[in-house]
């Protein structure tokens, strides 16, 4: 990518005996996608996508949020782009609307496609680099009334999607990636029922999983067809799932469940052309392969140029249930099942390590030792390089009466994700850049607005935003090209302070 290396803010020099410098090229951006924080909801030709009609169901959301206006960034956006110049992020990744794009699901809109372009050129114009993603879970609703995922049918509708963006924006836009975490959208959409659109079936799941990874090669031959220089690819979310008790088959199998029905139930198809064994194994009789038709497996496993990848969080997994469990699910009052097909005897199991709002264990070692798997196993055979295009955390931020948040927790979070790609980088993993999830506040899915992740805060009264301490500690790391490694200080944020969290404390100073 072509990225800036300087930053428009004026700070210290910060290179000291403590500190890591960043790989040369290493690209530092954050993170947004369109139903999140775009707002404006039927404004210029937008109906409807599964979101908005999950949204607007009562019971789905926390407090019944909806992303009618989120934080207005359709408006907003000259302000926002603004924004992340001053805080000097070199790419900004965020997705595309395909309700807005193509609202019925097949008829282009052009005022749509608009506002992408003036939000690109803005981008451009500012030196940051867009990377887009062109599914972050909203379908279009009249697609959603036609099968959704479940049907094939919307795979050609994907590709029609992606030809009409690439028509607009291909002249401008380098790094495109199909889909954003179809684990998501095809388990805790079709089978969980707990993200739009809010299905709890088994089967609809797994067919949605292998449309959604049919639409993406389908969607690459048809960029690569039109581009050879494009870099394209797809962004995947992972766990890491280790036996509670290593020693124990039944835990050992537990953890292979959970492995291979989020991880490789993606990996195996893109990298290697076939789901795997254990997979189909354990998912016999389940509906799967009665989608997949001869060729499929070809398409899906068309080469691309770059893996993103989005982690939170591991997970040590027992074929026990814990008394104390982790509790990250929304339910409020509607049915939801496990998002895993056939799993129903693997238990994720607290370790004592300090959790974010989510209740998420924070386990920065995790991200290295998935980097090292990804590279060894998937990318590096490949010759793909990778990204993390999510990490991040939300936090009870408090903020001062100006709006201020010094976030000292998020401050130790980044810095201790950062350090953690770092261990990977410098050991030979070609990870190259790192986007923080998420720029803004903004809608957290079924959470609503009840789970703040962003660097920035938003007023949602005023739609206001304010620079957290997170997002000036981030902005320093990218002016001096220096991972601070000390610990953190109360004013981690103050663009003066020479201390900092360290990846050897992980959580930093939080008081879980
Ligand atoms: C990821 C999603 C993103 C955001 C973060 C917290 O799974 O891709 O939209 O919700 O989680």
């Amino acid at each position: 990518m072509n990225v800036p290396t300087t930053s428009t803010v004026t700070l210290p020099d910060l290179v000291t005996a403590q500190s890591r410098p960043l790989p040369v090229d290493f690209v530092i951006g954050a993170a947004t996608a369109a139903y999140q924080i775009e707002g404006a909801r039927h404004e210029d030709g937008r109906l409807d996508s599964i979101w908005d009609t999950f949204s607007h169901t009562p019971g789905a959301v926390v407090d019944g949020d909806t992303g009618d206006v989120a934080c207005e960034h359709y408006h907003r956006f000259g302000e926002d782009v603004a924004l992340m110049r001053r805080l000097g992020l070199q790419s900004y990744r965020f997705s595309t609307s395909w309700s807005r794009v193509v609202p019925d699901g097949r008829t282009v809109n052009a005022a749509g496609l608009d506002f992408y372009e003036r939000l690109v050129d803005e981008l451009l114009g500012a030196g940051i680099a867009p990377w887009l993603t062109l599914y972050h879970w909203d379908l279009p609703q009249a697609l959603e009334d036609r099968g959704g995922w479940t049907a094939r049918d919307t795979t050609d509708r994907f590709v029609e999607y992606a030809g009409a963006v690439h028509d607009r924006l291909g002249d401008r836009v380098r790094t495109w990636t199909t889909l954003n975490e179809p684990w998501c959208a095809a388990f805790l959409g079709y089978t969980a029922g707990m993200h739009a659109p809010g299905r709890t079936s088994v089967a609809d799941g797994l067919a949605a999983a292998h449309h959604l990874l049919l639409g993406h090669g389908r969607a690459v031959q048809e960029l690569r067809s039109r581009d050879a220089s494009l870099e394209l690819g797809l962004t995947l979310n992972f766990t890491v799932a280790d036996p509670l008790d290593p020693a124990d088959p039944r835990d050992v199998d537990a953890a292979r469940r959970v492995d291979a029905q989020m991880n490789r139930i993606f990996l195996d198809p893109v990298f290697r052309g076939a789901y795997p064994a254990d997979l189909l194994e354990d998912v016999r009789g389940l509906g799967l392969t009665d989608h997949v038709v001869d060729g499929d497996l070809e398409v899906i496993s068309t080469p691309i140029d770059v893996l993103g990848v989005n982690y939170y969080n591991g997970e040590a997994v027992a074929h026990w249930r814990p008394e104390v469990t982790l509790d990250d699910n929304v339910n409020g009052g509607r049915t939801t099942r496990s998002p895993f097909p056939a799993a129903d005897s693997s238990f994720r199991h607290p370790r004592g390590l300090p959790v974010t709002a989510m209740d998420w264990e924070i386990q920065p070692e995790g991200l290295t030792r998935l980097l090292h798997r990804l590279h060894d196993e998937y990318t590096g055979p490949a010759g793909v390089p990778l990204h993390v295009t999510e990490n991040g955390a939300a936090f009870d931020d408090a903020p001062d009466a100006d709006g201020f948040v010094d976030d000292t927790d998020r401050v130790a979070y980044v810095r201790a994700h950062l350090g953690a790609v770092l261990d990977a980088a410098e050991a030979g993993v070609p990870v190259r850049g790192y986007f923080y999830w998420s720029l803004l506040d903004n809608f957290e899915w079924a959470w609503g607005y009840a789970k703040r992740f962003g660097i920035v805060r938003v007023d949602y009264d005023t739609q206001v935003r304010t620079p957290k301490a997170s997002a000036l500690d981030l902005a320093r790391i990218i002016a001096t090209r220096v991972l601070p490694t000390g610990r953190a200080s109360t004013a981690a944020g103050s663009p003066d302070s020479t201390e900092a969290a360290g990846t050897d404390d992980r959580a930093g100073e939080r008081d879980a």
